[in-house]
């Protein structure tokens, strides 16, 4: 098992957007993946209409796995696809695990027991838009990390801090890496260019890379949620589904090679 986390804590990046539509191609190429939606605002529960089901152990209730709490079982969304879906009663978790020793533990303690009757290929972590233990937990339990990077004029700041905090908690988790940067929603325009570029230097001084191709802004992407679809099942034939076609083989490619 291998985990892979999307984080940035500046919000509306896509990070749930790049979580779907890779977990749907590693699913599609015979990984058997869980998608975790660790993130109280629960998009990505919203995207696969799983908002209202009640029969669903929520994220909450499925980080109880790490002291040996109740049965969690995903839910089951297509062959080789699962979801742990979430609801704002997480943000519970980021208040109560403040206090708890070994706070940054708790998810990755949930999914290695999960694993254990399971056996999942690859965990894809999507998080909040924020720096909290939420999002600590999720760095902990990761192994490699994915960057969504939107393409702005000010999108780079964010970046310097993020690494900051990726570098203090390799002292508690020394196998922690950034796998590199996903450049999404991504226009012609110069002040795009010029952050990818921006952001292309920065990836090359750090060691990690950034994946091609960019994804493209299509509105087929801004849509596919209300119809509760991966991007590839919504529009097969768009632009966008063809990037992400292409960044997820690029992206397992990257992962299988470690
Ligand atoms: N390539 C794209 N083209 C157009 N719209 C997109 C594209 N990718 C994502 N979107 C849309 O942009 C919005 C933000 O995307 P998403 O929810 O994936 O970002 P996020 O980083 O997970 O946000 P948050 O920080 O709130 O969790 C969504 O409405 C999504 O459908
Ligand atoms: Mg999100």
């Amino acid at each position: 098992m291998k985990v892979l986390s999307l984080v940035n804590q500046k919000g509306g990046v896509a990070k749930t957007t790049t979580s779907i539509a890779l977990a749907d191609y590693f699913a599609r190429h015979g990984k058997k993946t869980l998608l975790i939606d660790f993130d109280p605002q629960g998009s990505l529960t919203t995207s696969f209409g799983l908002a209202d089901d009640a029969d669903n152990p929520k994220a909450l209730k499925f980080l109880a796995l790490a002291r040996g709490g109740s049965e969690a079982m995903p839910h089951k969304l297509a062959k080789n696809l699962y979801v742990i879906t979430s609801d704002i009663g997480l943000e519970k978790a980021n208040a109560s695990l403040i206090t708890k020793i070994g706070k940054e533990r708790y998810l990755r303690r949930a999914v290695d027991e999960l694993n254990k009757k399971e056996k999942f290929d690859y965990v894809i972590l999507d998080s909040n838009p924020s720096f909290s233990q939420l999002t600590i937990n999720v760095l902990y339990a990761s192994d490699k990390v994915l960057v969504p990077f939107k393409p702005e004029f000010n999108s780079y700041k964010g970046i310097m801090q993020l690494f900051e905090n990726i570098e203090e908690l390799k002292a508690l988790q020394p196998n922690l890496a950034v796998l590199g940067f996903v450049v999404t929603m991504a226009r012609p325009v110069k002040s795009a260019e010029q952050a990818i570029a921006e952001i292309t230097d920065f990836a090359k001084d750090q060691s990690c890379r950034v994946f091609t191709p960019a994804i493209r802004l299509a509105v087929a992407c801004a849509d596919a949620p209300s119809h509760q679809k991966s991007i590839y099942s919504y529009a097969p034939d768009s632009s966008v589904a063809h990037d992400y076609e292409m960044l997820g083989a690029n992206v397992l490619e990257a992962l299988e090679g470690i």
